[in-house]
This record gives C-alpha cells, sequence and structure tokens, in this order.
C-alpha cells in the first residue's frame, strides 16, 4: 500500500502560491526542452517529483503512453490532483504515486524518466539511492533526463531577488527569494517570501524555505555510472551548477546501461 510519506511537508506553503510564480515558465521550458523527449516515448513516462503537475500536463500532452507521475508531498499532489480534475483527458493518461520514487511500486514498464527541477533538493547521501530507484524502473535503455539546478549559488554580494508580481483579483502577489549557504556540507538555504498586498496595505506575508545541494557534475556523473547509467551518445554531462541557469535549460540525457 502508498500511503502518503510527506508528514513534516517542505511544500506545505509554497503549494499554494507555485503555479502563481512558475506555471507558465515552466510549462514553456517544459514544452520546449522535454515535449520532444517525451513524444519519443514508446512504454511510459516516469515523472519523478511532478510537483503540482505544470511539467506533466506537458508530458501527457507531448505523449501517447502513460505517465506515471510520482508526488510525495501533499500540498504540491493537492494542486496535482486539482489539475488532473479539471482535465479529463489528462486523468485518463496519468497515475499518481504519493510517495517519493525510492517507494514507489511501479508495475508497468517506462523508458523515460524525467527528474527536472528536483535533485537539486536531495540531500547528497540520499541521491546514490535516487538514482538506483530510477534505474530499476527504467528498462534496459531507458532514458534518464535530470537537469543541472538552477541558480544555486548566492548571487553576489547575497543579493536577494523578486518574481514578478502576479494580480489576482485587485490584490498584488509578490515573492522575493533569498539563498544563503546553511551549512559545512555546502547546503543552500533557499527562502520565499510571500506577500499579498491589497493597494498600499499588506494583507499577508507567508515565507517558504527548502535546503539545496550544488551538484558536483564529476560526483554527480560517477553516481550515475555506478547506478548503471551511461551517459547518451553526443550529450553533454550534468552541468556545475551556474549563476543564472534557470531550470529546465541545461539538460543531460543518461542511458540505462542494457548489462
Ligand atoms: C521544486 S519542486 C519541482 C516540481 C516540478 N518538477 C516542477 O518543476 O514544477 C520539487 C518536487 O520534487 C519532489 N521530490 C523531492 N524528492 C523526491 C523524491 N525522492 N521522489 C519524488 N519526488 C520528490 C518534491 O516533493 C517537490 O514537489
Amino acid at each position: 500500500m502508498e500511503t502518503d510519506s510527506s508528514p513534516d511537508d517542505p511544500y506545505r506553503t509554497a503549494a499554494e502560491f507555485y503555479d502563481l510564480f512558475h506555471g507558465e515558465t515552466y510549462r514553456r521550458r517544459a514544452v520546449g526542452h522535454l515535449a520532444a523527449s517525451a513524444a519519443g516515448s514508446a512504454l511510459g513516462i516516469l515523472e519523478v517529483g511532478a510537483g503540482t503537475g505544470i511539467v506533466t500536463e506537458v508530458l501527457a500532452r507531448s505523449s501517447t503512453v502513460p505517465v506515471h507521475a510520482v508526488e510525495p508531498s501533499r500540498a504540491m499532489r493537492t494542486v496535482l490532483m486539482a489539475r488532473l480534475s479539471a482535465l479529463e483527458w489528462l486523468r485518463g493518461k496519468v497515475r499518481v504515486y504519493p510517495v517519493a520514487v525510492q517507494r514507489a511500486r511501479l508495475d508497468a514498464p517506462v523508458d523515460l524518466a524525467t527528474c527536472v527541477n528536483v535533485v537539486a533538493t536531495v540531500a547528497p547521501e540520499e541521491r546514490p539511492g535516487l538514482w538506483s530507484a530510477l534505474a530499476a524502473r527504467l528498462v534496459p535503455g531507458g532514458m534518464l533526463i535530470v537537469d543541472a539546478p538552477g541558480r544555486l549559488a548566492p548571487l553576489p554580494g547575497h543579493r536577494d531577488w523578486r518574481l514578478p508580481a502576479v494580480r489576482v483579483g485587485d490584490d498584488d502577489y509578490t515573492a522575493a527569494v533569498r539563498v544563503r549557504p546553511a551549512g559545512a556540507d555546502g547546503r543552500l538555504r533557499w527562502t520565499y517570501q510571500y506577500a499579498v498586498r491589497h493597494g498600499e496595505r499588506t494583507v499577508r506575508e507567508e515565507s517558504a524555505s527548502f535546503y539545496a545541494w550544488p551538484l558536483d557534475p564529476s560526483r554527480t556523473a560517477a553516481e550515475l555510472a555506478r547506478a548503471g547509467f551511461a551517459r547518451a551518445p553526443g550529450t553533454a554531462p550534468v552541468a556545475a551548477y551556474a549563476g543564472g541557469l534557470a531550470p529546465f535549460e541545461h539538460l543531460a540525457y543518461y542511458l540505462r546501461r542494457r548489462d
């Protein structure tokens, strides 16, 4: 039985605001960077960290195979389920797994796994388990797409930045982002500071924090090799994290070895 695995959900606050600030950008990037690979899947797609379903919808729309959406956060999954509820065609193509992928029981073959905008939030000691879980669920020769995480390093001088404000009714929703070093293991603490303003008046403030670990490209490549992956011919390795790289925009392609 699969039961919810996120009693202490790091996305409990962010989920409400996630699509508002990221929905359109991430949808566009997923169309540009993932749709063609999804169209090439002949068996099934495993989406690790489906979140609110922004990418799930693109994968499902671009492919003819089932999409297995794995999402352990109840808050994120609530938005995902609302998206599935609203779209009958999507509901027919997506199966939802309410657990981390290491615990997901897949009984269908998948020849494409996407792990995009996820891996930086996985602690380094948990990453080898993540890669082996993916290798175990992909058919031999199946492809894993993983991205280099976005702007993971604190900006020079530790400046914060703002996402474009969004209007809901006659309220303005804003989000400020702060990244700070947060531990000897190189982890960073990302904080999103949300505010809702009605004219000059602030009617609500919320804050959500996450840890993220910059990927070391050679260490990641070694982990992937140990888990049974080989870089797809003619493609680039996982990139070093770099200021300004946005999620989805630097993808690395690995194949599950056949042996
Ligand atoms: C930053 S969100 C990105 C969501 C979605 N990929 C997107 O780009 O909109 C990262 C998501 O990965 C999920 N996640 C983290 N670790 C995971 C794991 N081991 N297995 C499956 N999902 C995981 C989190 O719950 C979260 O919803």
